[in-house]
């Protein structure tokens, strides 16, 4: 009992002193403790047992409160990421070292069961789960094998206690090829099962590193990263070929350099025939001038095999890297049609007197890939209905080698 009171001591010490030193019973500090002494003697044990008792339903209590508090600031730490990404990354830095520091603390040498569970829960912060993965090299093909076989002990990144993971892996330093596995809905334990190949020459391959990302899929917000699995290409044997369970470790901020995102929403009448685009914002976009900001638009090109059909714009917003536009475009686009277009969005800065600069591109439709392409076919399956979504915006080389490449 009374090594489960001392350390409430440091616990809280404001708020009870008084109860606190009673066990102790070798610092009475003070009148008012003297005299909770002596009463505490000539009561003897009952009321002693008793106020002992009180002491450790106020640590359970206590540490209930503390459990709660911070699981709310997580998940308000969650929301905050969803309306706004700026500066996410130092936030959330703060947050996990102030965390840690205050969380763990009071808590060291204690054997308690509530020391117990909050340790478990602060493993879990750390715990990224796990990737199984195969490696093999075909060497009369000369193509990587990547096999991604599944994930186990995923944290729950959405506030249902779940997530919706899928994985994005490329080789460094090339970041354009990459691939994604489809989105497994509602799961920390995904069973993926999918295989891709990189092209690479045997002798570039040492050179080469591959990463594996776990992210979380959210419509709504930028996809977070959950962790990732990376590997230098010149430590693996491939005379044989490599299966193998790997922790993931926290992931880098972001594979490719940041030029922006933009949210839009996509909506199709097949008995109309009508595509309709609404441009409703953009943010954190790259700065094109040296001093200042930028004077963001957007065009959207409707574009069929590679070739434009049709060209709109919306307004030009004024000084800043987060224009708010919601405005609307509309094209006619025939049933038999639909599948085989596309729609290259590009945001441009506006420049009075020199050309334009296109500070990202995504395209959507036939040969897009990833959230684009979901954004697409979740469009098709529900028609009539507007569906909005968030796009990192490509580089335009990025964007233009969807669109040629795959002809
Ligand atoms: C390499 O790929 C070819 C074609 O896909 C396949 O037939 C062959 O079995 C592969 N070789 C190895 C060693 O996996
Ligand atoms: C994963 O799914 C594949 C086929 O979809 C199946 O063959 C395999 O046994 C599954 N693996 C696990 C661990 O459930
Ligand atoms: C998309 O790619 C396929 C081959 O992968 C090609 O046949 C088709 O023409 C492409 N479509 C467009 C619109 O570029
Ligand atoms: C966007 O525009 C539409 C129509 O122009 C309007 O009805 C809607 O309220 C606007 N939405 C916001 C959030 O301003």
């Amino acid at each position: 009992m009374n090594r489960r009171a001392a350390p409430s001591t440091s616990f809280t010490p404001s708020n009870m002193p008084n109860t606190t030193s009673a066990p102790g019973q070798k610092q009475p500090g003070g009148h008012d403790a003297n005299k909770f002494m002596n009463q505490l003697h000539s009561i003897h044990k009952p009321t002693w047992a008793a106020a002992a008792v009180c002491v450790v339903s106020l640590c359970v209590v206590l540490s209930c409160v503390l459990c709660v508090w911070k699981k709310c600031l997580k998940k308000k730490d969650k929301d905050k990421d969803k309306d706004k990404k700026k500066g996410k990354e130092k936030s959330n830095g703060g947050f996990d070292t102030e965390m840690d520091g205050d969380y763990n603390e009071p808590l060291k040498d204690d054997v308690d069961k509530e020391t117990e569970l909050s340790e478990t829960e602060k493993k879990e912060d750390e715990k990224l789960g796990r990737l199984h993965f195969t490696l093999d090299y075909n060497f009369t093909e000369n193509t990587l094998v990547v096999g991604i076989l599944q994930a186990a002990e995923l944290p729950a990144m959405d506030v249902g206690g779940s997530s919706d993971p899928y994985v994005k892996l490329y080789l460094l330093p090339d970041k354009k090829k990459k691939f994604e596995t489809k989105v497994h809905r509602k799961t920390l334990e995904p069973n993926f099962s999918e295989t891709f190949t990189f092209k690479v020459p045997y002798t570039e391959l040492g050179g080469k590193t591959l990463v594996m990302t776990v992210y979380d899929f959210d419509r709504f917000s930028k996809h977070d990263a959950i962790g990732a699995v990376k590997i230098p290409m010149s430590g693996v044997d491939f005379s044989q070929s490599l299966q193998e369970w790997r922790d993931l470790q926290k992931a880098e901020k972001e594979e490719s350099e940041r030029l922006g995102d933009v949210c839009l929403s996509l909506r199709y009448v097949p008995t109309a025939g009508k595509l309709t685009v609404v441009i409703l914002e953009a943010k954190n976009l790259k700065k094109m001038d040296v001093g200042g900001l930028s004077d963001p638009y957007v065009k959207i090109h409707l574009m069929q095999n590679g070739k434009r059909l049709k060209k709109k714009k919306t307004t030009i917003k004024k000084n800043t890297l987060n224009p708010y536009y919601n405005e609307s475009f509309s094209f006619e686009v025939p049933c038999e049609q639909i599948e085989k277009v596309q729609v290259a969005v590009t945001v441009l800065d506006y420049d009075k007197i020199g050309k334009n600069d296109a500070i990202g591109k995504v395209l959507l439709g036939a040969n897009s890939t990833g959230t684009e392409q979901r954004h697409w076919t979740d469009m098709l399956a529900n028609p009539r209905r507007p569906i909005a979504q968030w796009h990192s915006l490509q580089s335009e080389d990025e964007a233009n080698a969807l669109i040629s490449n795959k002809k």
